[in-house]
């Protein structure tokens, strides 16, 4: 899996499905740009580096790219990772992938799993949405990819902060087709009104 993280806000979204997916033994590799890093250690007091790389002590299958080095083997469609997921992702990074922009990359990441056919998951955060928002979101859809914004339910009866982020990781791992429990499905749920 490739795993993009963006300067929209929800950092701590990217940093529980990567959790996840490592200890899952799910080989992971990180791109995140700038303002993805810097949003990360404003939201989360974490340096994404030194987190990375501390979960590469007992998780080797953890990876953190760089942004600019467009000669990592994630920017070519012959290195075959079954999907890539973009979250939190700003409405600038969502602009330049449904247009087509590789010039970084998590871009060119995208791109490749457009051209590849493979799964492209957009975790949209912003609010409220305008039309070059919602155009750029309509036009990706059409080609497939699942938009997925950040847009937690609450009729699970969340009672932290942790299980609201679980709810809207456990459905994008449901999308992926990756078994989870991160949140009960709605008939083990069900509360009497
Ligand atoms: C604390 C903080 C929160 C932000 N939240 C959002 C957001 O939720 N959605 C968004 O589209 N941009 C948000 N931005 C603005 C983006 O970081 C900015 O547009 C940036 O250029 C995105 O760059 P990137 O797509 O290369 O990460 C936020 C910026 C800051 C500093």
């Amino acid at each position: 899996m490739v795993v993009g993280i963006t300067g929209a806000s929800g950092s701590i979204y990217a940093k529980r499905l990567i959790e996840v997916l490592v200890k899952e033994g799910i080989q992971t590799n990180v791109v995140a740009t700038e303002k993805g890093k810097q949003v990360f250690k404003y939201e989360l007091s974490i340096d994404l580096d030194t987190w990375i790389n501390e979960l590469n002590i007992n998780y080797k299958n953890v990876k953190l790219e760089d942004n600019n080095n467009l000669f990592s083997g994630v920017a070519s469609g012959s290195n075959k990772y079954d999907a890539v997921i973009i979250l939190p992702c700003s409405m600038g990074t969502l602009a330049e992938i449904s247009h087509g922009l590789s010039k970084n990359l998590l871009c060119r990441a995208a791109d490749v799993a457009l051209k590849e056919g493979r799964k492209l998951v957009i975790v949209p955060r912003e609010t409220p949405l305008n039309t070059i928002h919602l155009e750029n979101m309509h036009r990706l859809s059409t080609m497939g990819v699942a938009i997925i914004p950040a847009m937690p339910g609450f009729y699970h009866h969340p009672s932290s902060i942790d299980e609201i982020v679980d709810f809207l990781v456990g459905k994008i791992l449901d999308y992926l087709n990756i078994n989870n429990e991160l949140f009960k499905k709605w008939e083990d749920t069900k509360y009497e009104i």
